[in-house]
């Protein structure tokens, strides 16, 4: 795929999920903007990177923040074309012991993060906006807005919550006349440092004797029969906001290996 000339933004981008969007997006010749709070992972990244590349520190919950960055977007690479909405966290913790500030740190940077960036793409993507191209918005949601796991009420809530939003996204711009195609994400159980704190939360919990265990126990879960990869997630990511998912809009894509039906 050939994204020569396009400007992408990915939140959340200095490592796992987003890092690997963000080298297959700068492969295929796109400009790069890498967010995070992570400055040095992230400016690590965009090191490797070697042109083309540039990191901004930004927390998604901050709105004034969004508003820079997506300014910085049109002055540094000349544009908006894409936002990956990868930003977010997970915390692992049954009903009865559900704390409040735990879950409302999580919705804050899982959702309010994610309806703030589709708000300032919006302004800035569509006709009359300050780069009025239009363009394409991914959202990770997750598997967990599409089962019930114990203990992930909170994070299952907040995925459930991005995959309907991109809907009523998806049915804004195309109604309004945007030019912008939103779609989101279903990944599984894929090797990134957030999956490493998960199965620990699960040990902790005694739900599993150890982490090869619990390792064993989702890798049998999916029926591709390993974990997927930032790659897995990152090709499917492309595909979305190519030319070839023109008439795409408003969908919800596992990336699971079948851990869905399996
Ligand atoms: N790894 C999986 O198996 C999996 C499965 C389903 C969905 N997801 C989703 O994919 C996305 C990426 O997950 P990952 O596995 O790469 O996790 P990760 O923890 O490796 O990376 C998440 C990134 O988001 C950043 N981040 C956290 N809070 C932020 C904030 N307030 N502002 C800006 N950046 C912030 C982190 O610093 C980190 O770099 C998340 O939204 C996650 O919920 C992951």
């Amino acid at each position: 795929m050939d994204f020569t000339g396009k400007t992408v933004l990915v939140t959340g981008g200095a490592r796992g999920i987003g890092a690997g969007i963000a080298r297959a997006f700068h492969s295929a010749g796109a400009n790069i903007i890498v967010s995070d709070v992570l400055d040095r992972e992230g400016s690590e990244l965009v090191e490797e990177l070697a042109g083309n590349a540039l990191f901004l520190q930004q927390d998604v919950r901050d709105e004034q923040r969004w508003q820079q960055v997506v300014e910085q977007c049109a002055d540094w690479g000349g544009g908006l074309d894409v936002l990956i909405n990868n930003a977010g966290i997970e915390a692992a913790m049954p009903l009865v012991d559900f704390d409040a500030d735990v879950a409302r740190r999580l919705l804050d940077i899982n959702v309010v993060g994610v309806l703030l960036g589709m708000k300032w793409a919006f302004r800035s993507m569509r006709p009359g906006g300050i780069v009025g191209k239009g363009g394409a918005i991914v959202n990770l949601s997750s598997i967990s807005s599409q089962a019930a796991a114990g203990g992930m009420a909170a994070y299952a809530g907040s995925k459930a919550a991005v995959e309907r939003a991109t809907k009523v996204a998806a049915v804004e711009a195309g109604k309004g006349g945007y030019n912008i195609r939103v779609n989101c994400l279903y990944p599984g159980i894929i090797q990134t440092d957030m999956v490493d704190q998960l199965i620990d939360e699960c040990v902790d919990l005694g739900w599993f004797g150890g982490s090869d265990e619990c390792r064993s126990w989702l890798t049998a879960k999916t029926p591709l029969g390993r974990f997927g990869s930032p790659e897995d997630v990152a090709k499917v990511t492309m595909f979305l906001c190519s030319d070839y998912a023109s008439f795409v809009t408003g969908a919800g894509v596992p990336v699971d290996g079948g851990f869905l039906y399996g």
